[in-house]
């Protein structure tokens, strides 16, 4: 019998609502038609942001959206994005499929994307190519509020007072895209850029440096070892890739074998947490640095017949599943997690949305994120259980069912995932500590197979839906299909 026991009277800390974090990046078509149409676009918009994709994007509570890269960032000069749109440079996107860069989205078009849907910037500064200097004049021109070259330039271009920014990333990938340095030149130049990244008026800056890529874990150690005091926080990006680099897997057409591959290095997020964790512990026992996932998701092989640099993929059940089983993890490491940013907003990788002309869809892994927007900034709840497991390759075996929990405002919210591929899974759920009678409602993400995902002609074939739970022995009966995501919301009766 699989269980789940939730202890509502032991919290183990909040859930910074920042792991529910997204990324948009200047690749293929995440700014530039899944965000940006333009003013005189007959799409439909607001100050040239479409309308279909903001409405989305406001029902998602986005709490934290990082731009401009990536990869990109390190070649980003930020005044080339500022000024009258029909004066703004024309260049090559070098890194994502050397495409025209018309750099009408900018920086004050990113701030009112941020400002429409609710929230907060983080923006990643130019390390790779760019200077000290340029840098700091970009949060002199952002952030000053008094008289000096910078701020009167942002004045002339139409935005008088200064804007409220608090996460600025120090470069992106720097020991790839980002310059190809050696942590301990990284770490000296991070220490240099990070200085002149002054705090004008009450803006306070929360720095955050370039981190390793998945299990570097001597990258970690020495940033730490050399600029833990100057900074707030420290990257990492993982991403969960089925097959290797070259050969990454269908994003559509896969195996139930290809699932279960995709589960466990989605998995791998934990062990890599864990492990970075500990070599934060040893330089920074109390915690104060923490740990950004500012990139994750699945990467698999573009949609046939699409710009192989423009990295648009589907977005299926297992996509739901992988994202499930991130949250999950980044709430087991809230205490050194505090940000977290699936990559990427729109067409890109795994995105939460779709566009395709006028039109748009919603993918699982937006459902997802939404289903689980209740764990935002609540208090975790201490759980235990007996989940199960299956593995039908001889692999390492995985969970049959997770579950997470957390409480806000008296309220408790219990979600669960089956990853078993095609068995259900029947879990007696049971809520201890709770003095009160809860009225209950749930909903579920399944599909009708492994590979399901909404197209533009069926936009809704994959969406939640209610999920009836049955009392049983002072607990509930979850019964679980296949390949699925529920949230179950307990509302203590008034
Ligand atoms: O998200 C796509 C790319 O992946 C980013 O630009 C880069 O930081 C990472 O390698």
């Amino acid at each position: 019998m699989l269980k789940a026991i939730v202890h509502t009277d032991w919290t183990t800390g909040t859930i910074n609502k920042n792991i529910y974090g997204h990324f948009s990046e200047h690749l293929g078509r995440c700014i530039y038609e899944g965000l940006w149409v333009g003013e005189d676009s007959p799409i439909p918009n607001t100050d040239g942001i479409r309308n279909d994709v903001l409405e989305a994007l406001r029902e998602l509570k986005v709490p934290v959206l990082r731009w401009p890269g990536g990869c990109f960032a390190d070649e980003y000069h930020w005044r080339d994005g500022i000024g009258p749109r029909e004066t703004r440079k024309r260049m090559i996107n070098t890194h994502w499929g050397g495409v025209v860069e018309n750099n009408h989205f900018g920086t004050h078009e990113f701030f009112r994307l941020c400002e429409l849907i609710g929230a907060e910037p983080y923006i990643c500064g130019n390390v790779g190519s760019g200077s000290a200097q340029e840098m700091s004049e970009w949060l002199e021109y952002m952030t000053f509020d008094g008289e000096s070259p910078l701020a009167n330039l942002r004045r002339q271009n139409g935005r008088d007072k200064p804007w409220k920014l608090k996460y600025f990333g120090v470069g992106n990938e720097n020991w790839g895209c980002g310059g190809n340095m050696l942590p301990e030149f990284y770490a000296d130049l991070y220490r240099q850029f990070q200085t002149y990244c002054r705090q004008y008026g009450d803006n306070k800056l929360y720095k955050i440096a370039g981190g390793a890529n998945s299990d570097d874990y001597r990258w970690t150690d020495v940033l730490m070892k050399k600029a833990a005091g100057q900074m707030d926080g420290l990257s990492l990006h993982y991403y969960t890739v089925p097959g290797t680099w070259q050969e990454k897997g269908s994003a559509t057409e896969f195996e139930a074998s290809d699932w279960e591959i995709t589960m466990r290095k989605a998995l791998h997020m934990d062990e890599l947490l864990t492990r970075h964790g500990t070599v934060m512990d040893q330089y920074d026992p109390e915690r104060r640095v923490s740990l950004i996932v500012d990139e994750w998701g699945t990467w698999f092989d573009v949609e046939p017949g699409t710009n192989p640099g423009f990295l648009y993929q589907q977005n299926t059940m297992r996509d739901a599943l992988v994202a499930a089983a991130h949250l999950h993890i980044f709430h087991k490491h809230a205490h050194r997690v505090q940000m977290a940013n699936i990559a990427q907003l729109v067409n890109v990788l795994q995105a939460v949305v779709l566009t395709e002309g006028n039109r748009m869809l919603r993918t699982p892994t937006y459902h997802v994120l939404k289903m689980y927007a209740v764990h935002q900034d609540a208090e975790a709840l201490a759980l235990h259980g007996e989940f199960g497991s299956f593995s039908s390759e001889g692999g390492q075996p995985l969970p049959h069912v997770g579950a997470t929990a957390s409480k806000k405002d008296g309220v408790v919210h219990v979600s669960l995932f089956n990853m078993h591929p095609s068995e259900d899974a029947s879990v007696k759920l049971e809520l201890r500590g709770a003095d009160a009678a809860y009225h209950e409602e749930a909903y579920v993400l399944a599909g009708d197979a492994i590979g399901a995902h909404n197209t533009f002609d069926e936009p809704d074939r994959v969406v939640p839906k209610p999920l009836q739970i049955a009392g049983q022995d002072g607990g509930y009966q979850v019964r679980l299909a296949p390949a699925s995501v529920a949230t179950i919301s307990f509302k203590p009766k008034a």
